[in-house]
């Protein structure tokens, strides 16, 4: 299995150390694996002028799966647009068509208190939010800023959807719930907004061949205040690209701690990339401080649903859970009474649980 590794900016080097250990690990019964390394984002920037170096995304077409670390950091703010990291985030997942994007959002039981919600709301919380990734204001045309005929500076993007791109990514959240609670909530803005019109409706039409689907729609500004109200009503929330971007933050936070959600982005074949939801946390990059919980999920995600050895996911998702109950805990999940360990030695106990 040839898999590409970009470990990018900030804390994606460190946490994605410790997803590799974890992958040699396992590797080996019944699954070999071929590491090869590329420069993402700002490391892409200072090795190749380019956010996406040519050889970066050539490895990656290759790759049967990529697991990437995360980009973005302070010193490549000022670039031009074209050149900044998430530029390069951006790129590989249109380059690659990588339109399904499956964002989980599980509470370990251990880390109820973690979370600022009273545990009773999210106890138990396990939802999926499937948000397509290639298109909507993201990649919409027109786009820009100009000077309009009054002389005043203009912003503007454009939300778009085709019915084939939407119909797609139904596909995947339909299927997602099937294996799952089989309800699906479509979230979108149909009141307002003509894409989220035709959105309703594809998803509609697309729904008549999972009939054992529980369907239901929700407009995005009450998916949001419920996702804090009851979480625990939602399976499968499908939506848009930017909707996904707003509420997969907020379903994090339900879980006590952004350090712990690992995500797939999927093509047409199962092919995909692999990558934590958190940024790369240029404020405690370097310190041995971050979760690599996020990217060995995210690893153990990628055995799932690319390589389908669930066995081997399951082993490494019961050794995080074991790590969790055995009372170890990076910065951002500690509590009191429980043992506050660096980055390393998080990838070192979950090695040592599996
Ligand atoms: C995410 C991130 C990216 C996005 C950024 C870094 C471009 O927030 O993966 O959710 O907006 O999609
Ligand atoms: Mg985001």
């Amino acid at each position: 299995m040839k898999i590409a590794v970009l470990p990018g900016d900030g804390i994606g080097p460190e946490v994605m150390e410790q997803a590799v250990k974890v992958l040699q690990a396992v590797s080996g019964q019944g699954f070999e694996i071929e590491l090869q390394y590329a420069a993402i984002g700002g490391a892409g920037y200072d090795a190749a002028g380019d956010p996406l170096p040519a050889a970066t995304l050539k490895l990656a077409r290759a790759a049967d799966a990529i697991l990437l670390g995360a980009v973005g950091g302070f010193k490549y703010d000022s670039l031009p647009r074209p050149m900044r990291p998430e530029q390069g985030l951006l790129r590989i997942r249109k380059e690659l068509n990588l339109f399904a994007n499956l964002r989980p959002a599980q509470l370990y039981p251990e880390l109820a208190d973690a979370s600022t919600l009273k545990p009773e709301v999210v106890a138990g919380l396990d939802l999926m939010i499937v948000r397509e990734l290639t298109s909507d204001l993201y990649f919409g045309q027109p786009r820009g800023i100009h000077v309009n005929a009054d002389g005043e500076r203009e912003g503007y993007n454009t939300m778009r959807y085709t019915e084939s791109e939407v119909r797609r990514v139904a596909h995947i959240g339909l299927q997602i719930a099937m294996k799952r609670n089989k309800k699906l909530c479509s979230v979108e803005k149909a009141n307002v907004l003509e894409t989220s019109e035709l959105w309703r409706e594809v998803v509609i039409e697309t729904a008549k061949q999972y009939p054992e689907v529980e369907l239901s729609h929700m407009y995005v500004d009450n998916a949001a205040m419920q996702l804090v109200r009851n979480p625990k009503q939602f399976d499968v929330i499908l939506t848009g690209n930017i909707f996904g971007d707003i509420l997969s933050d907020e379903a994090s936070m339900l879980t006590g701690s952004i350090g712990m959600l690992g995500s797939a982005s999927l093509d047409q074949n199962r092919k995909g990339m692999y990558e934590p939801i958190h940024g790369s946390a240029p404020d405690i990059a370097g310190k041995d401080a971050a979760n690599p919980l996020a990217t060995i999920l995210s690893a153990a995600m990628m055995l799932r649903y690319t390589f389908a050895h669930d066995a081997l996911a399951d082993r490494i998702e019961n050794a995080v859970r074991k790590t969790i109950s055995a009372g170890l805990r990076t910065a951002d999940i500690h509590t009191p009474g429980t043992t506050r360990i660096g980055c390393a030695a998080m990838g070192d106990a979950v090695v040592a649980a599996l």
